[in-house]
């Protein structure tokens, strides 16, 4: 049966009340990336940059998933075939609206990372400077978030996906941030059809097959609809 990769940005969590990154007043427009989202960044103002993670780890425990989080974990859930959620999101919003087994390819807000022995474990709501490793107890804990420089995780299980996957769909995502912005042209080379579902078209929109245009909580929904109502 089709297996289905989905990928999602910043735009499928907005309505749940979550900034996007590009978006007219978002949050590169109140924050410089080379300042919080870096690890040069990190080095030169770790304050700053715990500060800022922290404010949206606390902001995102305090929103609930929308209608198309909640649509997607449904098609995963009655799909026949794999449903692979592949997401740029560092909110849980897709496994609060059900989803399982979602990739995050840029970490998660409730992770920390030790950089100096590499151990993950569940961050606190506040990361303190200095944050001890629980493991080997060096002040050098960051937020378990890829920054820009840094490679995505899980990139040899989603290439796998994207070659395997008969229907690519990317939502709520602007397309301009490598590599994901190029997981299109990988699903197409495997010969899968694509579709963007955004508010507006994107600049990559000419290389997907279809778009579908609106609010993430109403198109997805009615995706969904539609694909489970297809004869099998
Ligand atoms: N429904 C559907 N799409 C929406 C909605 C909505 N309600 N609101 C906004 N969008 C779309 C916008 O049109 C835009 O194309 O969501 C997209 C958000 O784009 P970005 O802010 O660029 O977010 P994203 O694509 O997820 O960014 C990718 O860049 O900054 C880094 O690591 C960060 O994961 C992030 C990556």
């Amino acid at each position: 049966m089709e297996k289905i990769v989905i990928l999602t940005g910043a735009g499928i969590s907005t309505e749940s009340g979550l900034s996007t990154f590009r978006d007219e007043g978002g949050l590169w427009a109140q924050h410089r990336i080379e300042d919080v989202a870096t690890p040069e960044g990190f080095a030169r103002n770790p304050a700053l940059v715990q500060g800022f993670y922290n404010a949206r780890r606390v902001q995102a425990a305090g929103v609930e998933p929308n209608a198309a989080h909640k649509a997607l974990a449904r098609l995963q859930k009655d799909w026949p075939g794999e449903v692979v959620i592949v997401t740029q999101n560092v909110d849980g919003l897709h496994e609060a609206g059900g989803a399982r087994n979602v990739i995050h390819m840029h970490g998660t807000l409730a992770g920390a990372l030790c950089s100096a022995c590499g151990h993950r474990w569940g961050a606190p709501p506040e990361m303190a400077v200095g944050e001890p490793c629980p493991s080997c107890n060096r002040p050098t804990a960051r937020p378990d978030v890829v920054w820009f420089g840094e490679m995505p995780y899980h990139m040899d299980e989603i290439y796998d996906h994207l070659a395997s996957a008969s229907l690519f769909a990317a939502i709520g995502t602007s397309g301009q941030v490598y590599p994901a912005a190029a997981f299109v042209h990988e699903a197409q080379a495997a010969g899968a059809q694509t579709v963007e579902i955004n508010l507006e078209p994107t600049l990559g929109a000419s290389g997907f097959d279809t778009y579908i245009l609106g609010k993430a909580s109403e198109t997805v929904p009615n995706w969904v609809e539609q694909l489970l109502a297809r004869p099998s």
